[in-house]
């Protein structure tokens, strides 16, 4: 991979044929943490944003946004998909072509349900679909090229490759490990009406941990795999955590106070990504209705129930014949 961050690249070189190409691109929502795998552990989930994309002649920017973001996301370069494709377009050392975008967005913002990563892996997949034949991307370039923008791995790993995804990094670069998840397992995401900033939930944690705490997770997030691919009956054990919920609980303590609720009656409850929303690592159907008549009943503001099944292909990216 070439040299250089994001922004202006000196030199740059033009692609030719570039202009007029258009990919379609489907990325999925991501729950990360799952409680006690904090920055590692994430899954995929049947949500979708689905974007075309298309290059134009440099200096061109034409974007539009139906669905969730309609109205409140920027409309020029700075939209995070833009800047997302530039990222990838400069780190290859390519002339950034004019962008034609129209996003069709269904992964709620700021809700903990990796919206920030789908919207990051659908540009760096937009650019590999628009630069096929000119320049390759493999696994691991998709994941550090979008992990240099996201800040960490856990949410867009599972965006990138689907299914249940151990990340971690390296001195090379970050790299993952995709496991299919038990087919029992049935996550409920329940969104609440308010945001919460990852930023600040990441600023309330801090800087080192108890030892005692830092085994308790280790043991907890090897158990969690073991659970989520093997052995649902383990969820509620290994759904335990002391690294972030409880140091973040007082910027949301309406989660905290249902994953509280649903813990004591049995429910694989933690805290979806950096919150607000509660996921649900239910291990049948019935189990996750029963979660949903909970929160109904003991909630004392509205939660949006989502089933979402788990999504085991992660981003796409096609062609449009023009
Ligand atoms: N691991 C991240 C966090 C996920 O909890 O801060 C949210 O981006």
């Amino acid at each position: 991979m070439s040299a250089g961050g994001a922004g202006v690249v000196l030199d740059a070189r033009e692609a030719v044929g570039l202009v007029g190409r258009r990919v379609h691109v489907k990325v999925p929502a991501t729950s990360a943490n799952l409680g006690p795998g904090f920055d590692t552990l994430g899954l995929a989930l049947a949500r979708y944003d689905e974007l075309e994309v298309e290059a134009l002649p440099a200096g061109e920017i034409d974007i539009t946004v139906h669905g969730v973001g309609e109205g409140e996301v920027p409309l020029d370069a700075s939209h995070l998909v833009v800047r997302s494709i530039a990222h990838a377009f400069a780190r290859r050392g390519v002339a950034m072509p004019g962008i034609r975008l129209v996003a069709h967005n269904s992964i709620p913002h700021g809700r903990g349900m990796g919206s920030s990563g789908a919207a990051i892996v659908a540009g760096i997949m937009a650019a590999k679909g628009l630069l096929a034949g000119i320049e390759e991307f493999g696994a691991d370039d998709l994941l550090e090229l979008a992990t240099e923008l996201e800040g960490h791995p856990d949410n867009v790993a599972p965006a990138l490759f689907g299914g249940l995804t151990i990340a971690w990094t390296t001195p090379e670069g970050p790299r993952h490990k995709k496991l299919m998840v038990h087919r029992g397992v049935s996550p409920l995401v329940l969104v609440p009406e308010h945001e919460m900033s990852t930023a600040l939930a990441r600023s309330l944690q801090p800087e080192s941990v108890p030892h005692e705490d830092a085994v308790f997770n280790v043991s907890r997030s090897a158990l969690l795999v073991a659970a989520l691919v093997q052995s649902p009956e383990l969820l509620l054990a290994a759904t335990e955590d002391k690294l972030h919920q409880n140091y973040r609980a007082q910027a949301m303590p309406e989660t905290d106070r249902l994953i509280r609720v649903l813990r004591a009656a049995g429910h694989p409850a933690v805290v979806s990504g950096a919150g607000p929303s509660v996921l649900v690592l239910a291990s049948d159907p019935a189990e996750r209705a029963d979660a949903v008549r909970i929160a109904e009943e003991s909630a004392e503001t509205p939660w949006q129930a989502l089933a979402l099944a788990v999504d085991f292909l992660g981003a796409t990216v096609a062609d449009v014949d023009v």
